[in-house]
């Protein structure tokens, strides 16, 4: 059977059987379109393949946290992984309880700390020595026991992967592990904290096991040795960072990911949290849009410009990444060489670079595949672009579960 998302249905591209030029055609572009039935798939995979390993899944709220989204996760049974208060807001109104939530994050401001530690949360994710003072503080102030873990900097050495390097930036992100051990000692003479887990999250985009595999092996030997001091956790914490496949190239498979992290924690015998954001809405999503206007660019290419690009699908301009874009409905035109670009100020704004499509015409539209993560969730109003409308697809049918900014809603708070 064929996988749930986005295919071509004779010579229609297709959300599981609705064509995404009729989408189109009724809500306008630029609009993000998503599969339910892919997101269920993916999700279910990740579960299922920790088999009886006691385990939960946390998503990342960072990788799409529109509301209908987060709530399809919930009654799929996720808890997540929220990076701020205002992600945590979202999560409750999504329904989830306080202790279905790890909030983690490299900077969490007073305001953010004095509302989360009396929330009782799963725990919070801490990433620094004062950082740890401070929730003490406010516990002791609301009378509350703290739920902490602490996030380690395994620095691991990533050179072997340059966008594991990228991702790690290990001078900003969690405490190394001496710092690590001596935090867990502290925690044990404060009794206003709970030390409930130790953290780890090394990058995003991971396509190959080791670096993942070799993050939960070092967590695994902390944790053995914290055991034998005397320090029990509740479970260990192996953040997110399983990548996708962009371009068609191998990927690892959720039960490759998951049977690494297993087989590197067993002996602890510590149920795994895992905050996967990417793995499991990126592909369940596609930015559809039209093209604006086409000239020509040089003697062999044209510039197709589309009404959307870095306001509404950041990753390009920022990563340079990599996405498919393939038209909703291709004209049988012989193919030609395009630089399909947004219409923001900025050189920058190109959301496909050299590609090859069928012949184009304004007003075709095009889908910008993979882009369920990290899409909508850091799209912006520059150049005063009101953040584009998004659909969910479920069961053969569709509704629009964000309706498109209006300029009144982005002028509403101002003077
Ligand atoms: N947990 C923590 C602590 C994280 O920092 C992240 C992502 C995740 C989990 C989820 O990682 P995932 O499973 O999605 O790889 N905007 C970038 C990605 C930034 C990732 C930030 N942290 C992009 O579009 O590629």
């Amino acid at each position: 059977m064929r996988d749930p998302g986005f295919f071509r249905s004779r010579t229609e591209l297709v959300c599981d059987d609705v064509p995404l030029s009729a989408i189109a055609d009724d809500v306008g572009t630029p609009v993000y379109v998503y599969s339910a039935a892919a997101i269920r798939t993916r999700y279910h995979a990740l579960d299922e393949a920790f088999g009886g390993y006691p385990h939960r899944v946390h998503y990342a709220l960072k990788a799409n946290s529109t509301l209908a989204l987060v709530r399809l996760l919930r009654e799929l049974g996720s808890a997540v992984d929220a990076n701020s208060i205002g992600e945590v807001d979202v999560a409750s109104r999504a329904g989830f309880e306080p202790r279905e939530m790890v909030f983690t994050g490299v900077g969490k401001s007073p305001q953010e700390l004095a509302r989360a530690v009396p929330m009782g949360l799963r725990a919070i994710n801490v990433e620094s020595a004062g950082e740890l003072e401070r929730i003490e503080a406010i516990a002791a102030a609301v009378d509350r026991v703290a739920r902490v873990a602490i996030r380690i900097n395994p620095d691991i050495n990533a050179r072997s992967h340059r966008h594991i390097s990228t991702g790690l930036k290990i001078n900003k992100f969690g405490v190394p592990s001496g710092v690590a051990r001596a935090l867990v000692e502290s925690v044990r003479q404060r009794p206003r904290l709970q030390l409930v887990a130790i953290h780890v999250h090394v990058g995003s985009q991971i396509t190959r096991v080791e670096p993942l595999r070799e993050a939960a092996a070092f967590l695994a030997e902390l944790a053995a040795e914290l055991d034998s001091r005397g320090v029990t956790l509740e479970y260990l914490d192996l953040g997110g960072g399983l990548g996708i496949s962009y371009d068609g190239s191998y990927v690892l498979s959720p039960c490759e990911y998951v049977g690494a992290l297993v087989d590197a924690v067993r002996s602890t015998r510590l149920p795994i949290v895992i905050e996967p954001g990417r793995s499991i809405v990126g592909p369940a999503g596609a930015l559809l849009c039209s093209v604006i206007d086409l000239k020509p660019r040089d003697h062999e290419s044209d510039f197709a410009i589309l009404d959307a690009g870095m306001t509404e699908l950041m990753r390009p301009a920022l990563y340079e990444a990599f996405h498919r874009i393939e038209p909703a409905r291709p004209r049988a035109e012989a193919p030609r060489h395009y630089e399909l670009v947004g219409p923001v100020c900025e050189s920058t704004d190109v959301v496909g670079k050299d590609r090859i499509l069928p012949a184009l015409q304004v007003g075709d539209r095009l889908a910008i595949l993979d882009a369920g993560a990290y899409g909508a969730a850091m799209a912006s109003n520059y150049n005063r672009r009101p953040l584009p409308a998004e659909v969910l697809v479920d069961e053969g049918r569709w509704r629009i579960i964000r309706r498109r900014q209006t300029i009144d809603e982005l002028l509403a708070l101002e003077e």
